[in-house]
């Protein structure tokens, strides 16, 4: 027997049958269809082969390796196949999803509850034609105080137990140096006006913000917010002040029978001064006064140190506590909860709107 002969091709292609089904890899069968298929395979050689036969055994050889060559092909064709539905398997077993697991839920975050208060001052006044005003923490004696007429050895400064820093500057105690500072740019930007003898527009903003004082309780932290509100005008006068502190507080607590009472008080940047008070008729804290704010009409040497004149311009302030209508609004006990960071407690107000 000749290599010419069909055995010997169905030898050629059992071989590379056995050659193709040891390729493990796409690369490994591409060399091995190369010593069948390729230029210098050994089909090529057997074609070289038939040149010296006659040409009816040409055409009975050229049919019977083109049939080989044809075995061969499929073969290469059903293991190429072969190797890559192994590596889409492999592929997708490594990747797989179990799509019975759990889903990993995404925190959302909220608003913290005395956030949620300032928003609602904002809002309540903001619609009352009050503008919003914010100013530093750190803060010079002048506005937290002296310009507050409270002058040094004052015996109402004992009244705020300061945080001092260096550099002659102290940490706000009350957010009232925001009514010199808020007037003086309001007073500077209509000072043409002003001295031609014209009127200017009226003052009216509320500030909110941190305050510090050296204080620890459960009803005290050492940071705590306020808000202050100023409003200055020609004829702004006490009965205006209960007209908008009422009215703001009624709406804040969503309450239309709230009641409110002005304490006669003390401060050295008002005259007369009062501490607001207020009763809620209904629910769990019903009878009892609250306080809430302190007010009064503006003195006059503070409206001086707005630059303006107080023969003419008139006004009342207020102060009050946003922490405290927080923790009335929501029935919380603890001032603390508010700045521990603890989200079992401040999660409980993520569903809550302003
Ligand atoms: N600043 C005062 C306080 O901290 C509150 C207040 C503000 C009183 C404005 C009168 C007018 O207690």
């Amino acid at each position: 027997m000749t290599s010419s002969d069909p055995q010997d091709l169905q030898a050629l292609v059992d071989s590379a049958q056995a050659l193709f089904a040891q390729s493990a890899t796409p690369a490994d069968l591409e060399n091995a269809k190369a010593q069948f298929l390729g230029k210098a395979g050994r089909l090529t050689e057997l074609m070289k082969g038939m040149a010296s036969l006659s040409v009816e055994e040409k055409k009975t050889r050229g049919a019977a390796i083109n049939q080989a060559k044809q075995a061969i092909e499929a073969a290469l064709q059903t293991r190429r196949q072969a190797l890559a539905d192994a590596e889409l398997a492999q592929q997708l077993k490594a990747e797989s999803l179990d799509v019975t697991l759990p889903g990993r839920a995404r925190a959302r975050g909220g608003l913290h509850p005395v956030s949620l208060t300032l928003g609602r001052i904002e809002a309540i006044f903001g619609s009352m034609g009050f503008e919003v005003a914010q100013g530093p923490e750190i803060e010079t004696d002048w506005f937290n105080f002296t310009a507050l007429n409270t002058p040094q050895d004052h015996p109402a400064r004992s009244m705020h137990d300061t945080f001092y820093v260096e550099g002659g500057y102290l940490l706000r105690t009350h957010t009232s140096p925001m009514q010199i500072r808020h007037a003086v740019q309001h007073v500077k930007r209509y000072r043409a006006q002003l001295d031609a003898g014209e009127s200017m527009p009226e003052i009216r903003v509320i500030a909110p913000g941190r305050t510090y004082r050296v204080d620890s309780d459960a009803t005290h932290s050492p940071m705590f917010h306020q808000c202050e509100g100023l409003w200055i005008g020609e004829a702004v006068s006490f009965k205006d002040l209960k007209v908008v502190f009422t009215d703001f507080c009624r709406t804040f607590f969503e309450s239309d029978d709230l009641v409110l009472r002005f304490r006669p008080s003390f401060f050295p940047f008002t005259e007369p001064s009062a501490e607001v008070d207020i009763q809620f008729q209904h629910g769990p804290l019903a009878g009892r006064w609250l306080e809430v704010a302190g007010s009064g009409q503006v003195h006059p040497n503070v409206v001086r140190n707005m630059g303006l004149d107080p023969e003419r311009y008139i006004g009342f302030a207020f102060g009050m506590g946003p922490d405290r209508l927080t923790m009335l609004r929501y029935g919380v006990n603890d001032l603390r909860l508010f700045f521990d960071g603890d989200m079992r407690f401040l999660s409980q107000f993520q569903s809550a709107h302003a």
